[in-house]
């Protein structure tokens, strides 16, 4: 199942979230190299999987990875939440929907891709590179403004000095763009007084990364789109890795799981007063420290689950 391609985290989670939805077709809306599709193939035989990727290379490996199951896979490369508003338009249909949210292991190592800091990477970032109209790293690096890039620190990278990095970005690039990780990476020592940390690194590239590829709108939109395109006791499940999206999906599956969703305002109840569904993970879910010993990219993952009312 773990392939250098990526290596899927909290299969055995995953899969058992998803056992009541073993007889029907399950949304994989970040197929990667179809490590967990793979996992639930083999578990449940009744299952079918809708696979879907935004990146062609993903997909054509998750092509490669699951053809042994013939039919049982339909692949499609989209956004996810253009595939789930898709799958709802005919009314609900699936069974299971699962989102295992950020970048795979094959994108952080390609140098071409951008997505790492290595220092003479291209500054790319995008997950479907070639969209027309898709916009790269350098692009908003050297395009936007101080306002805006200050907004993409401190919001997405909750970098404290977002205004200090952002004014110091608007300088050099008055000098000359921004290209290569690298000179990101020494804009930041100039305004740190020192070399950035790896988390500090790690923490400005993902920012630049979630806006370049519109993450967490992608995610905003998706959420409520599976939800109209689960049946009845279909089951949700989201693994994340940053705290942004993480409450976004909290909140979600919180909010659906209440059974009166009037304004706090209304003297008396105007809505059915029925949940939409339950939250099935009372705390969310980490993996033990023996798979983060094992793969050290799975520490920051977390699991919650949801399921529509029967
Ligand atoms: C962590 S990897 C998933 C790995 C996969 N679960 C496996 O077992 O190999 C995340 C994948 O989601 C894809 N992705 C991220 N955002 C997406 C979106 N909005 N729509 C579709 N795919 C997306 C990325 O291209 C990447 O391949």
């Amino acid at each position: 199942m773990a392939s250098a391609f990526h290596r899927p985290v909290l299969v055995k989670e995953v899969v058992s979230a998803l056992e009541p939805a073993a007889h029907g077709e399950i949304l994989d809306g970040t197929v990667g190299g179809g490590g967990h599709s793979r996992a639930l193939l083999e578990r449940y035989p009744e299952c079918r999987i809708l696979a879907v990727d935004r990146d062609p290379e993903a997909l054509e490996e998750a092509r490669r990875a699951l053809s042994d199951f013939g039919t049982r896979v339909r692949f499609l490369e989209a956004r996810f939440d253009e595939a789930a508003e898709g799958a709802s338009l005919a009314g609900p249909s699936l069974s299971g929907a699962l989102l295992d949210l950020g970048v795979s292991t094959h994108q952080i190592d390609s140098d071409r891709r951008g997505f790492t800091f290595r220092p003479e990477a291209p500054l790319d970032m995008r997950m479907s590179a070639g969209q027309a109209g898709s916009t790269t790293a350098a692009a908003l690096l050297n395009e936007r403004s101080e306002d805006d890039l200050t907004r993409i620190f401190r919001r997405y990278g909750e970098e404290p000095r977002a205004r200090r990095l952002a004014g110091a970005v608007a300088r050099r690039r008055r000098e000359a763009p921004l290209g290569v990780a690298g000179d990101l990476i020494e804009v930041m020592a100039e305004v740190f007084g020192r070399p950035p940390h790896v988390k500090e690194k790690a923490r400005v590239f993902q920012a630049l990364r979630i806006e370049v590829n519109g993450e967490m709108e992608a995610l905003e939109r998706s959420l409520p789109a599976i939800r109209e395109a689960l049946l009845p006791g279909g089951v949700f499940v989201v693994v994340s890795y940053h705290s942004l999206e993480d409450r976004e999906v909290k909140n979600a599956f919180r909010e659906w799981g209440r059974s009166c969703v009037c304004p706090p305002a209304l003297p008396v109840c105007r809505c059915r007063g029925e949940p939409l569904g339950e939250v099935l993970t009372r705390r969310v879910v980490r993996p033990s420290e023996a798979e983060v010993q094992e793969n050290p990219r799975a520490r920051s993952a977390r699991m919650r689950v949801w399921r529509k009312a029967a």
